[in-house]
């Protein structure tokens, strides 16, 4: 059980004559080396393939792993569907109708398991997708850490609560990632994957009419970009429309998205608001993005890698989802469910 890479700790609890035992474990970028080898290059197939007919693809899965790690940990929760037990995170406001992806990660999923079945988390498919779509995105590259589990539960209300709203503040912006253990250097870095993917008029609309109700658009909104969004986004259209978050290198993975906020122009109030809040710690690291790509991509990979470690599931803990929107022994994978669990047991050596 070595390439579990755990350290355990057991530890006797005596509450009420109960035997409880605290795995600490540490993900780990070789945990799949013995057990399913090739699951990097099966996930690189995939997305390689499908970027070249949807190259936002890239961004969607980026965004997936994020909106997975701030509820509840990267755990797979937003993976789970709606079932007599399960409140999807899916239908939480900041994913409805705007997350992208599930079919993609459940295509690798099935891949995966054909080569090594009951192996693979579908929370490490999302962190390991993450990275090889940066990749591809020529964006930075790193090892990705492995050993995560799936969740036996969703949480929508905390996905309401803990993703953040694209008019925030910058002041809601620290707070939403401080309660993940993110600082502003985190926030900065990881707000640059809006260098790439899309975003629909709906959630930026608000700054180009009557924005805080001023009568006026959003001050710091570029009036070039303006009329240009204008035209895309009628005032009280249903925000439908989708535009670049990168104004000048869309599908690049690069610094251009904080050259861009100089120039004012942001997409999103969000991605602005880094920049054009009075005073704010958070401009001179933008601006050190701008003169230094590789700090940007330096600071990138760090920050990924960090929230890729929010409240993992590791261990015994959780377990390895046979489908990736279902929690195994829900009726419809009962079939597959069997003679899986006790290979995937990290705990099995220690009780
Ligand atoms: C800082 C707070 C953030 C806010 C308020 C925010 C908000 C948004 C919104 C509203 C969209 C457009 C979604 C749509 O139109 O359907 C979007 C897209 C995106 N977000 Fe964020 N986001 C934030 C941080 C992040 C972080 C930390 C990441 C990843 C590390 C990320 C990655 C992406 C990507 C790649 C897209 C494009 C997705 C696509 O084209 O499918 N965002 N974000
Ligand atoms: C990728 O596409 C090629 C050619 O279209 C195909 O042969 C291959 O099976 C595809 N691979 C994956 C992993 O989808
Ligand atoms: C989960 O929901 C998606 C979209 O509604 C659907 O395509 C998929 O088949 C569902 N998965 C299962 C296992 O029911
Ligand atoms: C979801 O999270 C909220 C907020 O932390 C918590 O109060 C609630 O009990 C959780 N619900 C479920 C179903 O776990
Ligand atoms: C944020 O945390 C990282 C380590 O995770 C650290 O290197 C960096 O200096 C911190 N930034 C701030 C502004 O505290
Ligand atoms: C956005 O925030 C501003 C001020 O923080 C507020 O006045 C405005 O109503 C908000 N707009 C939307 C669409 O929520
Ligand atoms: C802006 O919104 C406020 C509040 O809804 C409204 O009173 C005002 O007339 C609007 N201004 C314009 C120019 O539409
Ligand atoms: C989408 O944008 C086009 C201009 O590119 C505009 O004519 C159309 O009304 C917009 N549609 C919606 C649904 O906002
Ligand atoms: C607005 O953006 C254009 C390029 O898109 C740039 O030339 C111009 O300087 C920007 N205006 C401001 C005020 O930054
Ligand atoms: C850019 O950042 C990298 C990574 O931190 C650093 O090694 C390099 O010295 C910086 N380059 C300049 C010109 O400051």
């Amino acid at each position: 059980m070595n390439s579990l890479g755990l350290t355990t700790l057991c530890c006797v609890l005596v509450v009420v004559g109960t035997l409880e035992c605290f795995s600490y474990a540490q993900l780990d970028p070789s945990f799949y080396d013995s057990t399913c080898s090739n699951m990097h290059s099966i996930v690189r197939d995939v997305l390689s393939n499908v970027s070249q007919s949807d190259p936002r693809m890239l961004a969607s899965l980026i965004r997936l792993h994020f909106h997975d790690c701030f509820v509840q940990g990267c755990d797979a929760s937003i993976l789970l569907n709606d079932t007599d037990t399960i409140v999807s995170e899916q239908s939480a406001a900041p994913n409805d109708n705007s997350i992208r992806g599930l079919d993609v990660v459940n295509q690798i999923k099935t891949e995966v398991e054909n080569a090594c079945p009951g192996i693979v988390s579908c929370a490490d498919i999302l962190a390991l997708a993450a990275e090889i779509s940066s990749e591809l995105a020529n964006g930075p590259v790193w090892e990705v850490l492995l050993g995560r589990r799936d969740s036996l539960t969703a949480n929508q209300t905390l996905a309401n609560q803990n993703l953040p709203g694209p008019n925030f503040t910058l002041d809601q912006l620290i707070s939403t990632f401080d309660n993940q253990n993110l600082n502003i250097t985190d926030l900065v870095a990881l707000s640059g994957a809006h260098t790439i993917g899309r975003a629909q008029c709906r959630f930026f609309d608000n700054r180009l009419y009557n924005f805080s109700n001023s009568g006026n658009p959003d001050p710091t909104l570029n009036t070039t970009l303006l009329e240009s969004l204008q035209a895309i986004c009628p005032n009280g259209g249903p925000g439908t429309n989708l535009t670049n978050l990168d104004l000048t290198t869309p599908d690049t993975f690069d610094s251009n998205y904080y050259s861009n906020l100089q120039l004012q122009n942001g997409l999103l109030r969000t991605d602005q608001e880094l920049f054009s809040t009075t005073d704010a710690d958070t401009i001179p690291i933008v601006n050190s993005y701008i003169s230094n790509q590789t700090l940007f991509f330096e600071n990138f990979k760090a920050s990924m890698i960090k929230m890729g470690n929010i409240g993992v599931l590791t261990g015994s803990q959780g377990e390895i989802r046979t489908q990736c929107n279902l929690v195994n022994g829900n009726s419809a994978t009962l079939a597959t469910f069997t003679s899986k669990e006790s290979s995937q047991d990290g705990m099995v050596g220690s009780i």
